[in-house]
This record gives C-alpha cells, sequence and structure tokens, in this order.
C-alpha cells in the first residue's frame, strides 16, 4: 500500500481510544507479516509504548532531544521482530526548534524500513499538527463514543489546513461493539468530511472492543503473544495485510 520508508501518523485528537495499543499491535502484526518497522513514541507528554510492553529502555527520545545520542542509538529492538524509538513521560511539550532538528534524522532513519508508525500524543498541539503534516499518510483513530468522532473530525480539518499537499488519509474506528456499528461511526464521519471539508478518508478497518486487550495491557504482553485469537488480533491483523499488500 505505501512505499518504503513511509511515515505513517497515528492521531485521535482524543485521549484513551487505543492510539499506542493500536500502534504496537500494528507494528507486531506487520513483523510477523515480514515488514520491517519502526515504531516510534512521538508522544512527548505521555509517552507509554515502554509501559505497554513493560520495556526498561536505557536510552529514549529525551536523550536524543537533550542531544546525547543521535537518533539511531535511540533505536530498541523488540524481540516480537520490530524496533522502537521510546518516548519519555512528562517530557512537558517540546520546543519547536528540537523538532525540526529531529525531523531530517528521522526521514533518514525511515529508508531503512519498509514503514514507521508514528505514535502520536492526544489533543491538537502545534507540535503534534506539524509531526502529522510532514508524515507522508495519516491514520485517525476513531472509536463510537461521540466525543471521538468531533476530536477526529477536527483532526483531519486542520490537517487538511497544516498541510501543503493532500496525503493518504485513514480511519480505523477502534473499540467497536460490532463490524456494523463501527462502520456506521466512520459513515458518520464520512459524510460530515464530504459536507464540510469536501475530502472523504477511507476506511482502513474496525476494531472490536475485546477484554483481552486490557488483560493482555495489563500484563504488559503484546496481544498477538498474549491472545493471538482474539477478534481484536484478528482485525488488527487483517489491516495489517492491507498496508503490507
Ligand atoms: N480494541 C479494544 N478493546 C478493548 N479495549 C481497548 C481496545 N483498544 C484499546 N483499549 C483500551 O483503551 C485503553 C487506552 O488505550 P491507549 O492505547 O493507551 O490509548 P491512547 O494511546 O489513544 O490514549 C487501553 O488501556 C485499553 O484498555
Ligand atoms: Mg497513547
Amino acid at each position: 500500500m505505501y512505499r518504503h520508508g513511509t511515515l505513517l501518523a497515528i492521531a485521535s485528537g482524543k485521549g484513551g481510544v487505543g492510539k499506542t495499543w493500536l500502534a504496537i499491535t500494528l507494528a507486531h502484526a506487520l513483523a510477523a507479516q515480514g515488514a520491517s518497522v519502526l515504531l516510534v513514541d512521538a508522544d512527548f507528554g505521555l509517552a507509554n509504548v515502554d509501559i505497554q510492553l513493560g520495556l526498561m529502555p536505557e536510552r529514549d527520545l529525551s536523550h536524543v532531544l537533550a542531544g546525547t545520542i543521535p537518533l539511531a542509538a535511540a533505536v530498541t529492538r523488540h524481540d516480537a521482530g520490530f524496533d522502537i524509538i521510546p518516548g519519555r513521560s512528562g517530557a512537558a511539550g517540546l520546543p519547536q526548534g528540537c523538532l525540526t532538528d529531529l525531523l531530517p534524522s528521522l526521514k533518514s532513519l525511515a529508508s531503512h524500513y519498509d514503514l514507521v508508525l508514528l505514535d502520536l500524543g492526544s489533543g491538537l498541539d502545534p507540535t503534534l499538527r506539524h509531526l502529522a503534516a510532514v508524515a507522508d499518510a495519516l491514520l485517525v483513530v476513531i472509536t463510537e463514543d461521540p466525543t471521538s468522532l468531533t476530536d477526529g473530525y477536527a483532526v483531519l480539518k486542520l490537517h487538511g489546513q497544516d498541510c501543503a499537499r493532500p496525503i493518504p488519509t485513514h480511519i480505523v474506528v477502534n473499540q467497536a461493539s460490532s463490524p456494523a456499528s463501527g462502520a456506521r461511526v466512520f459513515a458518520t464521519l464520512a459524510q460530515a468530511c464530504r459536507r464540510y471539508l469536501a475530502t472523504t478518508p477511507d476506511l482502513l478497518g474496525i476494531v472490536r472492543r475485546d477484554d483481552r486487550v486490557r488483560d493482555a495491557i495489563r500484563r504488559q504482553t503484546p496481544l498477538l503473544r498474549r491472545h493471538p485469537a482474539a477478534a481484536a488480533a484478528r482485525d488488527v491483523e487483517a489491516i495489517a495485510q492491507i498496508i503490507h499488500a
């Protein structure tokens, strides 16, 4: 679906929709399908890729931002077959200059991977919007919660204003009570986008709500390892297949 080295930003506006979990599980599923993937914890406020995976990395983005190590030295290999650049919680935002310094290294690092997933924070702050605008593609995660729908719409609207040229924009409905209900939520968002933004995002997939997601996170183990047959695991694998095709 994407050319080698694509930067895919994962955003939502609203927090708690499952961006971090989806980014991790997608990275895992893509790796299992043979893709080389780098997952960057780009949530500079509440980084938690390492927490969900139970990692204790020695080096993370904060060392890169402090100028102690180059970006490539912050890469940690996960034994599930993908690479991670961990973030640092409580970094309290990011001065704009830091980001400008980081982007060329990120782009050159991306050339070593099939896909780079950027797990963005929640909200709509300038750093986050800038990262989404320089990415090659955007994935917006929504849920059936009405506030997630309006927040997702806001992300899409601002993204349209921030981007010099349109980039592929995808939607994943996460925590869906059923595939049909997820499809209805997407249809509502797509209709608003068509009417008010004159764009139509595409539906990349629907991931069902599944208690085993919470269990895997609590145990700090990837879902595909702990509950490979879970509905949510199969849904993410289907998304990975589309991306990897
Ligand atoms: N498909 C799902 N089914 C059930 N619970 C989910 C699912 N996806 C996410 N969650 C729950 O949502 C919580 C928030 O996920 P997280 O990845 O931290 O969200 P975000 O990064 O968007 O803030 C997780 O702790 C998990 O319990
Ligand atoms: Mg998160």
